[in-house]
């Protein structure tokens, strides 16, 4: 069995301090094979707040794969997040902005959805979904082929429609790559579901992992559990600022109709 930590939408610049250390507890306790973080590390994409994004994350002990998200391209300041959108989120992560991570029961490949043209919504480009297609045809055939990207192509957990564009071309294209798993957050709401368009793809989302920027009652990551044709995911959610405590189970089995929801 493979572990994962899906955390996202920690916005260093607007964090709540009160949730720093619960999170490494968590993340001590579960000891999971990687650490996912489906981006927007910062707030306002300042060299500081990557610095401390990334101080961060090297607390957290094994690998850790991250994109970026809309947030970490600068929002008011126009020449540099045209000529160069993701220099600082480069300099704090590296020139890679989609990494990849092989795991024992998991392929996962990292996606940058971020556009500079329209800041908030993704893109969804011909060259991440060429990356996808090279990552997910060489894993061998048990492995879960995982897509880490911070804008979904579905809705939102409240119906909020996919802030990507073309989003049912984007779910056709992931469809296509092989990706089986699309982890993703941008929506500050965790949600898990399919599109009818591509059964075969399971997305899960998570809201925002430490920052005041709450849109339902409580901040909340995922563990989430890899085996064979089985994905199981517990929400672990903080209110108030307090520790993180398991929230929802859900199971997931990959039958020969795509995914379902599973009982037990
Ligand atoms: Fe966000």
């Amino acid at each position: 069995m493979t572990r994962l930590l899906h955390i996202s939408d920690l916005h260093f610049g607007a964090v709540d301090d009160r949730l720093i250390q619960p999170l490494l507890d968590l993340a001590a306790s579960q000891r999971p094979d990687a650490v996912i973080v489906s981006g927007d590390l910062t707030q306002r994409a300042r060299p500081s707040q990557f610095s401390a994004a990334r101080a961060y994350l090297a607390r957290f002990s094994g690998p850790v794969l991250v994109v970026p998200g809309n947030h970490d391209m600068p929002l008011y300041n126009l020449p540099v997040r045209l000529a160069a959108p993701l220099a600082r989120y480069r300099k704090a992560f590296g020139a890679g902005v989609e990494p990849s991570l092989t795991l024992p029961d998991a392929v996962i490949q990292g996606v940058n959805t971020s556009d500079p043209f329209v800041w908030k919504a993704g893109r969804l480009r011909r060259s991440s979904v060429a990356r996808l297609t090279a990552a997910f045809a060489g894993a061998p055939a048990e492995a879960h082929r995982i897509a880490v990207m911070h804008h979904a192509p579905v809705p939102a957990a409240d119906g909020t429609p996919a802030d990507i564009a073309e989003p049912a071309k984007a779910l056709a294209d992931l469809a296509a790559t092989g990706a089986q798993v699309v982890l993703s957050g941008h929506t500050h709401m965790p949600h898990a579901g399919f599109a009818e368009t591509a059964a075969g793809v399971l997305f899960l989302q998570v809201g925002t992992a430490i920052s005041t920027r709450l849109k339902t009652d409580a901040n909340d990551v995922a563990v989430i559990d890899l085996a064979p044709g089985l994905v199981t995911r517990t929400s672990w959610i903080a209110r108030g600022g307090g520790v993180f405590e398991p929230s929802f189970l859900l199971r997931f089995r990959q039958g020969s109709a795509g995914w379902q929801q599973s009982a037990d």
